[in-house]
């Protein structure tokens, strides 16, 4: 049989692309080739530090916003270019693969592109959606489409139970952002309708999940006519199953940061430091990050906060960096980005504060770090629940409603102590280690998500006989 090629097209962020293009090397290692497209800004931006594979090659398309997304422009207007524009140059590219290149087997894509669907049907090629949260959340925003929108939305009583079959007990603190009525991104909403409409067209449902069986055992079956592969987690290899010790980043960094901040680690007790980062879209009001100083000084811990500066005109935080950080001599260190995943495998690294981004929830596994879970948007807000009641490996920050909703110095003081110190740390810091060892055992050869994989690839291959 001729050599598989696989399409796979990210969304222009930072949260997709990791791993999309980790998910590439894996595809790779099968013995697959690769195409990887996203949009022709962001491909700019991506730094190719890592060693990028044999068998992988680059294909930007235009997204209609070749300059880049700039703070203050209008995001429904760039969803709707996106798909314009996107969905005629990834027919294009499709194309002109398959007179220059070879024809491409399946198109693979990321979330928020649900028209990339359209595009291969059009051109009778498979096309296979690549989630990149957690099962639970997509089970989450099936039901919201299939029957259960009453239930889930506009609850804001946090005394309401939301219960979905197979899923943990929610209320609206857990469910995704942009079911609360104070949502403000109709174009998130709007793409997932269109998103599950275009599963409901396929002959043969199935979508590949970054997540592994052990780990979501419930949210991968709840819905029987959803056909949920865990393939994750999607983390470079030398922080996972070490097959490919060269394997150390993801390779596309969108920010630019430096490495000077290992040796600062270096020269920290183990388990002492702790890592704070929102991710890379995530913006804290001033006033919090003001407590977030507060809180990290008080706590006497080494910490490492990640404070991204302003790239390609988008929104920041560096000018909101608090006074009292203004002078650090040994007590801290704030970095515009680092390289997340070595920081957290890291001996020094005792504790993550974090968003919750599904990626950093599934590299804090991956690394068996301790979590404190500050939730911001979107899926964070289930992540972070299944942080703390499923998984058990950290404690949730509650934030203080009667004052605009900031979670103060106090809170993070005893959020960290409760995790990196005293009994119930103990159990939390256990259980890190233990998840650690079943996110390993999935990826390794023979492993749940190696097996997934490879019985996805031959039905693929059956499919096209
Ligand atoms: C977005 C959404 O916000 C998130 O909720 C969703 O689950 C995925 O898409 P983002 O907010 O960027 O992602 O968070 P996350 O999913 O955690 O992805 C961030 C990535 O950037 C991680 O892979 C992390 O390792 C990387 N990162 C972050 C760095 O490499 N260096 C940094 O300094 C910060």
């Amino acid at each position: 049989m001729n050599q598989p090629h696989f399409l796979l097209v990210t969304f222009p962020a930072q949260g997709h692309i990791n791993p999309g293009l980790q998910f590439a090397k894996r595809l790779i290692a099968t013995g697959a080739r690769v195409t990887f497209a996203t949009s022709v800004s962001t491909h700019r931006r991506m730094s190719s530090t890592s060693i990028i594979p044999n068998g992988l090659t680059f294909a930007p398309f235009s997204d209609g916003y070749d300059d880049g997304f700039k703070a203050g422009d209008d995001v429904e207007h760039f969803m709707s270019e996106l798909k314009r524009c996107g969905s005629q140059t990834l027919t294009d590219l499709v194309l002109d693969l398959a007179n220059k290149a070879s024809p491409v087997t399946c198109i693979v894509y990321t979330l928020l592109l649900p028209w990339a669907a359209d595009v291969a049907r059009k051109l009778f090629v498979p096309s296979v959606l690549l989630w990149i949260q957690p099962a639970t959340v997509l089970d989450i925003y099936y039901y919201y489409f299939n029957g259960y929108a009453d239930l889930i939305a506009n609850r804001i009583d946090p005394s309401y139970s939301i219960e979905l079959p197979g899923l943990p007990t929610l209320t609206c603190r857990d469910i995704p952002s942009f079911f609360l009525p104070s949502n403000t991104y109709a174009f998130a909403l709007k793409s997932f309708k269109e998103q599950f409409e275009t599963l409901r067209q396929e002959t043969k449902l199935r979508v590949l999940v970054n997540t592994f069986d052990a780990l979501e055992p419930q949210g991968l079956k709840a819905i029987e006519k959803l056909n949920l592969v865990a393939v994750g987690p999607l983390i470079p290899s030398a922080f996972l199953d070490g097959k490919d010790p060269s394997d150390k980043s993801f390779g596309a960094d969108l920010f630019k940061g430096s490495k000077d901040y290992i040796d600062w680690l270096d020269s920290k007790p183990n388990s002492s430091v702790i890592y704070v980062s929102f991710g890379s879209i995530a913006v804290l009001p001033k006033r919090q990050m003001e407590a977030m100083a507060n809180g990290l000084l008080q706590s006497r811990r080494p910490f490492l906060w990640v404070i991204r500066r302003s790239e390609n005109g988008a929104e920041n935080e560096e000018n909101k960096i608090p006074d009292q950080l203004e002078e650090l001599n040994d007590e801290g260190l704030i970095v515009p980005w680092c390289s997340q995943v070595e920081v957290l495998s890291h001996a020094s690294v005792g504790c993550f504060v974090t968003h919750c981004g599904w990626n950093s929830t599934l590299e804090s596994v991956a690394t068996g770090v301790p979590v404190v879970a500050f939730p911001q948007w979107s899926d964070q807000p289930t992540n972070a629940k299944l942080i703390q009641d499923v998984l058990k490996t950290g404690v949730r920050v509650s934030a203080d409603e009667e004052d605009e909703g900031i979670v103060r110095s106090e809170e993070i003081v005893k959020c960290l102590e409760m995790v990196m110190e005293g009994e119930g740390g103990e159990e939390i810091r256990k259980n890190a280690k233990h998840w650690r060892d079943l996110a390993r055992e999935a990826v390794k050869d023979g492993g749940s998500s190696d097996r997934n994989l490879r019985e996805f690839l031959d039905d693929l291959v059956r499919e096209r006989q």
